[in-house]
C-alpha cells in the first residue's frame, strides 16, 4: 500500500510541477530560454565566480557589457536549476531492519535519496548489512543513521519530499518533528498500533497523546483515524502548515494515514 501511495505521489509531484512551469511560462519573464539550457556554468566554481586569478585577469579584461552578458547567462543557468524537478527525498525515521527503506530505494521509480534512521544500534547494523546485500542501487541511494528520529528531523527541516512513521505503539512523540521535516506539498505516512487507546480504552491517555477523547461505539477505528488526523493537523498549524488527507486505513491491529502537508 505504501508503495502504491508512493508511486502515485511520485507522479502526482511531477504534474503539478508541469503545471507549475506552465503557468510561470504563461506569467512570462521569468522561464528561461531553452537555448540556455545546453549552456552548463564552468565545472571549476572558483573560476566561475572570477575568484581565482587567471579569472580576475579574464574579468578585468572584458569590456562591461560581456560581464553583463555572461553574468546574464549564468542567472538564466540558475533559474533554470532552480525550476528541474528534484527526485524525491524520503525519511523512513523508524527504520529497524530497513526493510521498508529497501522497497522504496528499489521498487519506486524516480525516488532519490532514501534516509532510514534507527535509535538501536543493532538496527542500524542490521540495516547497513541490508544494505550491502542488496547490490549497488540500495548502495547508492540509501544511507542508513544512527539517531533519535526527533533530533534528526528537527534539525533537518522542510528537508524531505516524504516522511514515513512507523513506531511501535503512538507515533504522537515523533510528530511536532515530522511535521517540520516534510517540504511544502511532501507527504506524511503515519502508522499508529496503539488501537485501544484510540479507540476508547483508556479516554485520559488518548487525551494526553492525542488531545481528543475518544468515545467507544461500533465506529470507532473510523474515530481512531480522525483523531489521529486532527493530531498532525494540530501540529501542523503550529507552524502555520496544514494537513490534506490522501488515504486512511485501518488494518488488522492499526491505523495508517497519508497526508500531504502545505503552507
Ligand atoms: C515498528 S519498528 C519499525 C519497523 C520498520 N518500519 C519496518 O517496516 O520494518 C520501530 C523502530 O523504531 C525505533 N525507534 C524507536 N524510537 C526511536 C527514536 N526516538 N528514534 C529513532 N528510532 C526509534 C525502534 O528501535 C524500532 O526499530
Amino acid at each position: 500500500m505504501s508503495i502504491a501511495v508512493l508511486r502515485t505521489f511520485i507522479q502526482q509531484r511531477k504534474l503539478e510541477h508541469k503545471a507549475m512551469l506552465a503557468r510561470q511560462a504563461k506569467a512570462g519573464p521569468k522561464v528561461p530560454d531553452e537555448s540556455v539550457s545546453e549552456m552548463e556554468p564552468p565545472a571549476d566554481s572558483s573560476q566561475h565566480n572570477g575568484m581565482s586569478s587567471d579569472g580576475c585577469k579574464l574579468l578585468e579584461e572584458m569590456s562591461q557589457d560581456e560581464q553583463c552578458s555572461i553574468s546574464d547567462v549564468q542567472t538564466r543557468n540558475l533559474r533554470r536549476k532552480d525550476l528541474e524537478l528534484k527526485p524525491a527525498r524520503v525519511l523512513e525515521a523508524l527504520s529497524a531492519s530497513g526493510l521498508r527503506a529497501l522497497r522504496y530505494a528499489r521498487e519506486v521509480e524516480g525516488i532519490g535519496q532514501v534516509v532510514a534512521l534507527d535509535n538501536d544500534k543493532v538496527y542500524v547494523e542490521s540495516c547497513r548489512r541490508n544494505i550491502r546485500f542488496n547490490g549497488s542501487v540500495a548502495c547508492s541511494k540509501l544511507e542508513s543513521h544512527l539517531a533519535d528520529a526527533r533530533v534528526y528531523m528537527l534539525t533537518h527541516p522542510k528537508e524531505f519530499d516524504v516522511v514515513d512513521l512507523d513506531p511501535y505503539g503512538s507515533p504522537s512523540v515523533f510528530l511536532d518533528s515530522a511535521v517540520q521535516s516534510v517540504v511544502d506539498g511532501g507527504i506524511l505516512m503515519c502508522t499508529a498500533t496503539d488501537l485501544a487507546v484510540l479507540c476508547g480504552g483508556n479516554g485520559e491517555v488518548c487525551y494526553s497523546k492525542y488531545g481528543s477523547y475518544p468515545l467507544r461505539g461500533k465506529y470507532c477505528h473510523e474515530m481512531a483515524l480522525r483523531i489521529l488526523l486532527a493530531c498532525i493537523e494540530s501540529h501542523a498549524n503550529r507552524y502555520k502548515r496544514y494537513i490534506v488527507p490522501v488515504l486512511s486505513v485501518h488494518m488488522d491491529f492499526y491505523v495508517r494515514v497519508f497526508v500531504r502537508i502545505y503552507r
